[in-house]
């Protein structure tokens, strides 16, 4: 994994101060590092017939999507409100300041489809857990929730309520 973790740039006061931000541009434009990150993100998931990959907007969609490629599942974007055609569902989530809210097709995903959750970052594990528990309202079944990086510092682990595992590759 340190391979992986040598191409993600920490960027103090970034979007705010007292904010280190994870700049994960320099892992995607390497062509070695963005295949082991993609194969090391599958690799819990391989045995488990993962039919949909759901990725949250933005940077959930460009792990999530190659995810999906690699474990020839489906792709489905969660997105922040207003991006996707009606008919959808919605989920209000705790942000550090304020409340913001994500998005699914309400015909997105199929009752008892199984569904792999994918993100960059847990940070306080809002955005994650709002996004399995769309997918859950949907009636879809949660495998589970995979992120590259954890930041431990924020102790977001505790909001996924899933039964099912959260896997990060890196904790930071
Ligand atoms: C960042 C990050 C995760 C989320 C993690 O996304 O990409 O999606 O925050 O935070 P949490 O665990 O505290 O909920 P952001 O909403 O900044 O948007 P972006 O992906 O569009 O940059
Ligand atoms: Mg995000």
């Amino acid at each position: 994994m340190q391979a992986i973790s040598d191409l993600i740039r920490d960027v103090p006061d970034f979007p705010r101060p007292g904010v280190l931000f994870k700049d994960i541009s320099p892992l995607l434009a390497d062509a070695d590092g963005f295949a082991l990150c993609i194969e090391a993100l599958a690799d819990p998931w391989r045995q488990l017939g993962v039919q949909a990959v759901c990725g949250i907007e933005s940077r959930g969609f460009i792990f999530g999507a190659a995810l999906a490629r690699t474990l020839h599942a489906g792709f489905v974007p969660v997105r922040k409100k207003g991006k996707l055609p009606p008919p959808v569902i919605g989920i209000d989530y705790g942000l550090e300041y304020g409340v913001d809210r994500l998005e699914v097709g309400a015909s997105a995903l199929r009752a008892g489809e199984r569904v792999l959750i994918v993100d960059d970052v847990l940070a306080t594990g809002g955005t994650l857990e709002a996004a399995r528990r769309l997918v859950d309202g949907l009636g879809a079944e949660v495998v589970g929730g995979s992120v590259v990086i954890e930041l431990a510092a924020l102790a977001g682990r505790p909001r996924w309520t899933g039964a099912t595992p959260l896997h990060a590759l890196i904790l930071s």
